[in-house]
């Protein structure tokens, strides 16, 4: 009798309208056939995610999108021809083939061809697309290994498919169009910089609602359990620094013990900090301290979206 590889075993659970976790390239995702509504629910339950929020639909290629679309704005196309497979979601009017379960009720979806070589696979593989919200409960930093699943969902997801640490670290950045001009809802893996060389300026509404365009924008998000404030917010001589964890940029805190600290870029690359940031975030409230300090972190490239996880986290 053969075994069944890995991506074997995710193509039958899928087909069978199980929910799975996959790895991509920004965070892992919790993942079920996007057109099978009893799947899709399974998924907000694993969650315990509230039905406003909608999910990603991930697909494999961009021919995909008129499937699942009913226009494609010519700046959303470009972005999409110049940056999938990657960290990028359009948010574009969908079609009757989309449920209202997926979308919340909105008459958009959100898209993404995601840049992961086992998930890219599977895709191909599949004759339907994904719905994949982060594969975290509701609220929580999201996961960015197979273990960080395992740690907090193993319970609950027949299958990981382990696709090894996250490249790029932060989930993707989300862009709406009105009447075709682009704006930003959620900062991500994809710079702003990169975006403006594609389609020039673009508007940035990132804001948080009580009733968002996307939940992402809610106010308290990637949050640890352990309270995480900026360190120029505190009297550090009021405070027992024993009891204090620090998420610092490129050099340790000298007042905060080393073993508490972590360090997400000696060599000051914000792209190489915003892989470290949520492993960082998860393996620092494991040790269960009082609190948590950071520090802004330069305000370009993904600087500027580890900053807007950060803002979140701190609440
Ligand atoms: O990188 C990512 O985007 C990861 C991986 C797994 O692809 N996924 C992810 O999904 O971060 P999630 O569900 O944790 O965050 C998706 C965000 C939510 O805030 C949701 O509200 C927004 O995308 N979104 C999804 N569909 C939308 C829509 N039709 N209109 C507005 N926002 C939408
Ligand atoms: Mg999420």
């Amino acid at each position: 009798m053969n075994e069944m590889t890995d991506l074997e075993t995710a193509i039958e659970l899928l087909k069978q309208n199980k929910v799975i976790a996959i790895p991509t390239e920004t965070v892992y995702g919790l993942a079920a056939n996007a057109l099978n509504d009893h799947a899709v629910t399974e998924i907000f339950a694993i969650k315990n995610r509230p039905y406003f929020d909608p999910l990603i639909v991930h697909i494999s290629d961009i021919k995909q999108v008129e499937k699942y679309a009913n226009s494609f704005p010519k700046k959303a196309e470009k972005l999409a021809n110049a940056f999938w497979p990657g960290p990028l979601t359009l948010i574009l009017p969908k079609n009757k083939i989309i449920s209202d379960l997926v979308t919340s009720g909105l008459a958009y979806v959100g898209l993404r061809v995601p840049n992961h070589p086992l998930t890219l696979q599977l895709l191909s593989k599949l004759d339907f697309p994904l719905a994949a919200p982060s594969a975290n409960p509701f609220g929580y930093v999201s996961p960015t290994s197979a273990q960080h699943v395992k740690d907090q969902l193993g319970k609950r997801v027949s299958f990981i498919l382990d696709g090894g640490s996250c490249e790029v670290g932060l989930e993707s950045t989300i862009v709406m169009f009105e009447d075709d001009e682009p704006v930003v809802l959620r900062l991500g893996g994809l710079s702003i910089e990169s975006i403006e060389t594609c389609i020039g300026k673009v508007k940035i509404n990132i804001s948080s609602h009580s009733k968002p365009n996307s939940p992402g924008q809610l106010d308290k998000h990637y949050a640890t359990r352990t309270p995480l404030k900026y360190k120029d917010e505190l009297d550090f001589t009021q405070l027992n620094t024993t009891r204090i964890g620090a998420i610092v940029f490129e050099k340790t805190l000298s007042f905060i013990s080393r073993e508490n600290q972590e360090v997400l870029s000696p060599n000051s690359s914000v792209k190489e900090a915003a892989r470290n940031l949520f492993a960082a975030m998860r393996r620092l409230d494991a040790l269960n301290l009082d609190l948590i300090v950071t520090e802004k972190f330069p305000e370009f490239g993904l600087g500027s979206a580890i900053n807007d996880r950060l803002n979140r986290a701190r609440g």
